[in-house]
C-alpha cells in the first residue's frame, strides 16, 4: 500500500477511480452516486468543509461499498490534489466555497480555494498531457448583474422588456463581467479551465451553472435557496427575502445536471475547451415569490416571511439559454421545476424527517400578497 493509500479508506486501493472533488457535497454526491451506479470507481475529494456533507459521504459509501472511496482533504492541498488526480481517468471539480456572502467576508480564503485550488487542479492534469477529462462546475454569476437587462415588473416577477431574451435566457455569448469576491474566483477559475484547455490541451469543459436544486442540498440562507425555502418551510421557521422577491432564476433537478455532466464527459472531444449555460431553461424560470407561493400551495399552510435589503451583485433576474448544452450534449427536456420541488420536498420528509410543522401563529408583516 503506498503512502497515498494509506490516506483514503479502502475500497478502491490500487485501481484508477474517477475523481469528484466536492464529492460529499450536494451535486458532487449526486454524480458520484451515479458514476457509482453506472459501474465507475470513484475518488471523493472533499475536506468535508460544508457542515452536514459527511453524511452525503456515508449514504455514498453505504450504497456502494465496493466503488466509493474517499480522501478527506483540501483542495489547496497541492500535493493531496496532485496524488488524487494523478491516477484519475477522469475529474469532475465541484469543490469549493459556494457562497457569495462567504466571499464578501472571507475574500483571500474564496480566492485560495476557488482559484489556487482550480490551478493545483489544472497543474496536476497538465502534467499528465491533458489526456483526463475535466468537468468543471461553474456558475452564471461569470455574467455580473445584468443590469443592462431592462426588465418589466409584474406583480411577482421580473421579466426582460426585450422578447428575445424573454424566450430563449441569457446565452454563452454574453460578456464576461464579475461581481463580487465569488464572482471573480469561479469566473477566474471557469477562465483558466478554458485556457488550460486552449493553451496545454487539457480536455476540459466548463458548465455555467443557475440554481441547481434536489435531495442531497444542504440548503441554507447563504446558498441552496430552494432546499432552504423548503426546510424553513417544513420547520415553521420564518424566512428572509433579500430584495422585493421578484428575482427570477432557472431552476434544475439535479438530476438533469447530473445527465449533463456525464453527457460532457462522453462527449469530451466534440465539447473540450467550450463552456455551456447549465440550467432549467425559460420553461423554469421562477421567482421566489412564485416558489414560496408553491411552496404555501404543497404544505397547505402559510410561510411566514421578512424582506430585508438586497444583497450585492444580486441579478434580479437570469435564466439560462440552454439551447447550446441541450443541442450539443444532447439533453432531454429538464423536470419541470413543480414536480422537482414537489420531490425535494417529500425527500425532506421521507429522509431528512422534516415534518410540517403547525402553522405560524402570526402571518407575517411582509406577506406575499
Ligand atoms: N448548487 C448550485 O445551484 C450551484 C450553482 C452554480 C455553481 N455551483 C457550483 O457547483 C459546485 C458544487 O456546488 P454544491 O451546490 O454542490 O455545493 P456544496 O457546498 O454542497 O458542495 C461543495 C463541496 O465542496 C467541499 N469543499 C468546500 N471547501 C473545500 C475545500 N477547501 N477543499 C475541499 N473540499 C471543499 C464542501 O465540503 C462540499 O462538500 C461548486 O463549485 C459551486 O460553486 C453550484
Amino acid at each position: 500500500m503506498t503512502a497515498r493509500d494509506a490516506l483514503r479508506t479502502p475500497a478502491i486501493v490500487g485501481r484508477r477511480p474517477v475523481l469528484v472533488t466536492g464529492g460529499a457535497g450536494f451535486i458532487g454526491s449526486n454524480v458520484a452516486d451515479r458514476l457509482a451506479r453506472e459501474g465507475h470507481d470513484v475518488l471523493v475529494f472533499d475536506a468535508l468543509a460544508r457542515p452536514g456533507v459527511e453524511a452525503n459521504l456515508a449514504w455514498l459509501k453505504k450504497r456502494h461499498p465496493q466503488r466509493v472511496s474517499s480522501v478527506t482533504a483540501d483542495i489547496r492541498d497541492e500535493a493531496a490534489v496532485a496524488d488524487a488526480a494523478g491516477e484519475a481517468t477522469a475529474v469532475f471539480h465541484f469543490a469549493a466555497q459556494v457562497a457569495v456572502t462567504t466571499s464578501l467576508a472571507e475574500p483571500r480564503e474564496d480566492f485560495d480555494i476557488n482559484v489556487r485550488g482550480t490551478l493545483h487542479l489544472l497543474d496536476a492534469l497538465r502534467r499528465r498531457n491533458g489526456a483526463v477529462p475535466l468537468l468543471f462546475a461553474s456558475t452564471n454569476k461569470v455574467y455580473g448583474d445584468l443590469a443592462d437587462v431592462v426588465l418589466d415588473a409584474t406583480h411577482d416577477a421580473y421579466l426582460p422588456r426585450d422578447p428575445v431574451v424573454r424566450t430563449s435566457g441569457i446565452g454563452e455569448d454574453r460578456p464576461l463581467a464579475f461581481h463580487t469576491p465569488y464572482g471573480c474566483s469561479k469566473g477566474a477559475a471557469d477562465q483558466y479551465v478554458l485556457d488550460y484547455a486552449r493553451s496545454f490541451g487539457v480536455a476540459a469543459a466548463v458548465m455555467r451553472m443557475s440554481c441547481i436544486y434536489g435531495p442531497r442540498q444542504m440548503g441554507t440562507e447563504d446558498q441552496g435557496w430552494v432546499a432552504h425555502f423548503l426546510i424553513r418551510a417544513l420547520r415553521g421557521e420564518p424566512i428572509s427575502i433579500y430584495g422585493d422577491g421578484r428575482q427570477v432564476r432557472d431552476v434544475l433537478d439535479v438530476s438533469d445536471a447530473v445527465e449533463a455532466y456525464l453527457a460532457a464527459w462522453r462527449r469530451i472531444e466534440s465539447v473540450q475547451g467550450r463552456a455551456f449555460n447549465l440550467g432549467g431553461g425559460p420553461g423554469n424560470a421562477v421567482s421566489l415569490r412564485q416558489l414560496l407561493r408553491s411552496i404555501e400551495d404543497l404544505l397547505g399552510r402559510p410561510v411566514e416571511i421578512a424582506f430585508a435589503d438586497w444583497r450585492a451583485g444580486d441579478q434580479r433576474y437570469y435564466v439560462s439559454n440552454t439551447r447550446r448544452a441541450a443541442h450539443e450534449l444532447g439533453l432531454r427536456p429538464p423536470v419541470p421545476w413543480r414536480t422537482g420541488v414537489a420531490a425535494l420536498a417529500r425527500w425532506l420528509t421521507d429522509e431528512r424527517g422534516l415534518r410540517v410543522a403547525a402553522a405560524p401563529r402570526v402571518r407575517a408583516a411582509g406577506a406575499l400578497s
